[in-house]
């Protein structure tokens, strides 16, 4: 199997799915002029998203990294129109892509883009009792991911739901010795979560357009 084989096969599935989006399509565009890296959700993916929202019966929304906001727009049409979506982004110029595609999507009513170190925006939302989570989307810098997991797990209740992004790197995740910090975030992330009497969790590789990856899937149980 090779890369031209999962890109006909996402474009088989997407072509009879996934009807023509304009305002995805335009999200990437803005998102790849502004010069942001290319690394938003697959369409496909960004779909599963918008139908865990759903499944979920999500009302609030939490996702750590916004980038130029394409995923944030498919959570975010998950919810029901008085829903909220809180999404988090470090890089102020991102953040300003993300807000012309929010609005651009007719979303800006139910997300907040909060620009800053998720490290020091993450404790203002316990703060200020925004918790719980319906769903968190965890897709920022991966070598902080066990600490976006510690804040995940006190910004959530029983039921709520957590989705890991970019778990298998190619295939590096299974190898102990790597040293990538990326790595060894997604590593001691997952521990973490094997770790945690509350989780019931499951880890998918996924390959498509996008290359090998995947994604980590638990629910709150207690
Ligand atoms: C990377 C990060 C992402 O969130 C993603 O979806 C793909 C790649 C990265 O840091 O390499
Ligand atoms: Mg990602």
């Amino acid at each position: 199997m090779t890369l031209a084989t999962w890109t006909a096969v996402d474009s088989y599935f997407n072509d009879l799915l996934l009807p023509e989006d304009p305002v995805l399509t335009a999200a990437a565009r803005r998102s790849e002029e502004a010069g942001l890296p290319a690394h938003q959700v697959a369409l496909n993916q960004g779909k599963l998203l918008e139908l865990l929202v759903r499944i979920r019966g999500a009302r609030t929304v939490l996702e750590i990294g916004t980038l130029g906001g394409y995923s944030t727009i498919c959570l975010a049409r998950g919810l029901p129109a008085d829903g909220r979506l809180i999404t988090l982004e470090a890089n102020a110029d991102y953040a300003r892509v993300a807000t012309e595609n929010l609005a651009n999507a007719d979303l800006a009513p139910r997300v907040e883009v909060r620009v800053g170190n998720a490290l020091t925006t993450l404790p203002s939302l316990a703060e200020e009792g925004l918790a719980p989570f319906d769903l968190v989307f965890i897709d920022a810098d991966k070598p902080s991911n066990p600490r976006y997991l510690e804040w995940t797990l006190r910004l959530t209740a029983p039921g709520s739901v957590i989705v890991g992004d970019n778990v298998v790197r190619g295939g590096a995740v299974a190898d102990a010795r790597d040293t990538d910090p990326r790595v060894r975030g997604v590593r001691k992330f997952t521990e973490m979560v094997s770790a945690e009497s509350g989780l019931s969790a499951t880890a998918v590789q996924t390959v498509g357009d996008k290359g090998h990856d995947g994604f980590l899937l638990a629910l709150v149980t207690d």
